[in-house]
């Protein structure tokens, strides 16, 4: 069996699991990859999900199958750099389940460039999605959130907001402020009973990844990670709903990193920590 079918093969036990029973979360960037695990994961656990993305298709599909395997969920296109399309996006949320309490934002853009070319329209979308999107989206559900007693935010950042690496263009600098601006919702909303953290994903085997990284690439970075493989969404998304949940009630302002050991890993050819 390879690696990362150890990963995929871990059973979510549908509907058994009640990490966030009774809570209604808001998942942005539902519709693919770490957004689409995490709001399976959120449903598995009890939570009533609404799935937003940009593309009205992958979100649909996404709460489509969370109902047909027992949990709830609506589709809702939202764009997060649109101020107009957070609002309603919450209002049908407000109008469905009569309350927020969770909030997660996985939408997150990539153009991948070095300095000197990247263009400045690329540069501005990545700040636009990466950052300005998560206040924007933040703050326009801080009001539902305050009046949860189970209020949480999760951001998802990566690790490249800690370090450089060749052809970065803004997404790096745009995960560093995303990170900042975690730390700095978490103390302003800490009175309002909101925890904020960020989850800094390694490299997780979705379509987002296999867009940008050739097979070889992605063979050269598993050979760099500790653990000996890409990481797969489920594992993403267990971090965050549990950051997500009451079980994280005493964690705020907190970056975790999700990454099979790759941050700590420094100047390292080839990991054999598996053979
Ligand atoms: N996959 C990785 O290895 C990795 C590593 C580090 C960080 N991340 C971060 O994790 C997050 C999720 O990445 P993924 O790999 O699941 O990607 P993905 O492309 O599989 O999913 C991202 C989803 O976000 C949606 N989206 C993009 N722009 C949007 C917008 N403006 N409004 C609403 N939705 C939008 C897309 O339609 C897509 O469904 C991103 O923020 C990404 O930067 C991923």
């Amino acid at each position: 069996m390879a690696k990362s079918d150890v990963a995929n093969s871990r059973s979510i036990d549908w509907m058994s699991n009640s990490l966030v029973k009774g809570l209604v979360a808001l998942v942005a960037g539902g519709g693919s990859g770490i957004g689409e695990a995490t709001s399976k994961v959120l449903a598995a656990n009890g939570a009533s999900v609404v799935v937003a993305d940009r593309r009205k298709e992958p979100a649909e599909r996404v709460a489509s199958e969370i109902v047909r395997d027992g949990g709830a969920a609506i589709a809702v296109t939202m764009d997060v750099s649109a101020q107009n399309d957070i609002d309603s996006a919450i209002a049908e949320t407000i109008a469905t389940y009569g309350k927020l309490d969770i909030l997660i934002n996985s939408a997150g853009v990539i153009f991948p460039a070095s300095l000197e070319d990247c263009s400045l329209d690329d540069w501005r979308t990545s700040f636009l999605v990466n950052v300005d999107a998560a206040l924007i989206l933040g703050r326009s559900c801080l009001p539902h959130l305050r009046k949860s007693n189970a209020a949480a935010i999760v951001n998802i950042a990566s690790l490249a907001g800690g370090r450089g690496y060749p052809n970065g263009g803004a997404y790096g600098p745009s995960k560093a402020a995303l990170i900042s601006l975690t730390r700095q919702m978490a103390l302003e909303w800490a009175k309002d009973g909101v925890r904020v953290n960020v989850v800094s994903p390694g490299t997780i085997d979705t379509p987002l990844t296999r867009s940008n990284m050739t097979p070889a690439v992605m063979a050269d970075r598993e050979a760099k990670i500790p653990l000996g493989r890409l990481g797969v969404a489920g594992e993403l998304a267990d971090t965050v709903v549990f950051l997500a949940s009451p079980a994280a009630s005493f964690i705020t302002a907190q970056e975790v990193n999700c990454d099979g050991g790759l941050s700590q890993a420094l100047m390292v050819q080839k990991f054999y920590a598996n053979k």
